[in-house]
């Protein structure tokens, strides 16, 4: 059986990392280093780690043939980190602040941890090697990891600290996809996704879903589109989906007739004006603010 490599490649792109920078220098003595989601902790005693140098890489033999190397744990906001040693062709260690270890590998500052390492073995495995590293020292500092997932950057501390916020009531709604429609309830004010009030925040998707499911539409909530504060109330709308036969009393609206639908206030219509732009590339980003003024966050920096 032969496997289509572009769907393997996204199957295992399903798999959530973090992120890492692997370094280590050349025979010449200068610094090298590319990102890396491919890293597993692999033993406590003796203390080893893996990662895998692809052949595809500049650097890939030095990489298999280096006797001394450093894993660096990037930190939720070090997308720019990522990039340069995913794709920056000039001197990377020019664009990133770092120090030297006592291996002589270089350790990016503001990563979460860093391990260094001595080569324990280096292993030819298909179109990537296997690089085994014993750690000699390393370094933890607290935070919170950068997320990878699908080809594309997420940091839990956004979407978390917004959703986590208390002190305030809570509007929770649903944009709820349907057949490549989205369903939206009609009032005499005009259109709104479905939503309910909730006293606490602590299980926003959790209560959103049973309360849904209890009107006859059962769903999957996926990731937060747009949370607003409007005086005391805070408006939280997450993007959802459903596959029930019937949708009851709401009304299935094409994408891009959004815009032109008059809802029951402006930031609404603003979301759903957003949406139906992204929803042509499915790239949806987080909308934070109040309800007039706030920043919509590319995916990359999020889920
Ligand atoms: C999030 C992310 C994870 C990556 N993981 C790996 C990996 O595990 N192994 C690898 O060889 N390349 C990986 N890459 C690709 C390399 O970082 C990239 O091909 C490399 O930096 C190119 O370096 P070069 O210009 O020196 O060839 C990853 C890229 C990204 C953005």
């Amino acid at each position: 059986m032969t496997l289509d490599p572009r769907a393997l490649r996204s199957a295992f792109g399903s798999f959530m990392t973090g992120v890492t920078v692997v370094t280590t220098r050349n025979a010449h003595g200068q610094p090298v280093g590319f990102t890396a989601n491919s890293f597993t902790s692999v033993s406590l005693d003796p203390p080893l780690l893996l990662v895998c140098p692809g052949r595809f890489l500049s650097t890939h033999d030095t990489f298999a043939q280096c006797r001394h190397f450093a894993v660096n744990v990037l930190a939720e906001g070090q997308e720019d980190v990522s990039n340069t040693f995913a794709s920056y062709k000039g001197d990377r260690f020019a664009r990133v602040a770092h120090r030297i270890d006592a291996l002589g590998n270089p350790l990016i500052d503001g990563a979460l941890a860093q391990f260094s390492c001595t080569t324990e073995r280096a292993m030819d495995a298909g179109d990537h090697s296997l690089l085994i590293g014993r750690v000699a020292a390393f370094h933890h500092a607290p935070g919170r990891g950068l997320g990878y997932a699908g080809g594309k950057y997420f940091s839990l501390g956004l979407e978390r600290a917004a959703l986590e916020q208390s002190g305030r009531g809570t509007i929770c709604g649903a944009i709820i996809e349907h057949g490549g429609k989205v369903l939206l309830e009609q009032t005499p004010d005009g259109f709104r996704p479905p939503q309910i009030t909730l006293p606490d925040r602590g299980r926003l998707r959790h209560d959103l879903a049973e309360a849904l499911a209890a009107r006859g539409l059962p769903v999957q909530v996926k990731s937060a589109y747009s949370i607003f504060d409007i005086g005391d109330m805070r408006f939280t709308y997450l993007l959802a989906t459903t596959e029930a036969a019937t949708t009851g009393p709401l009304t299935a609206i094409a994408p891009e007739d959004l815009p032109a639908l008059s809802y029951t206030s402006p930031p609404i219509a603003d979301m759903m004006t957003r949406f139906a732009l992204e929803a042509r590339t499915r790239s949806f980003g987080l909308y934070l603010g109040d309800g007039r003024r706030g920043d919509v966050h590319s995916p990359l920096e999020r889920t």
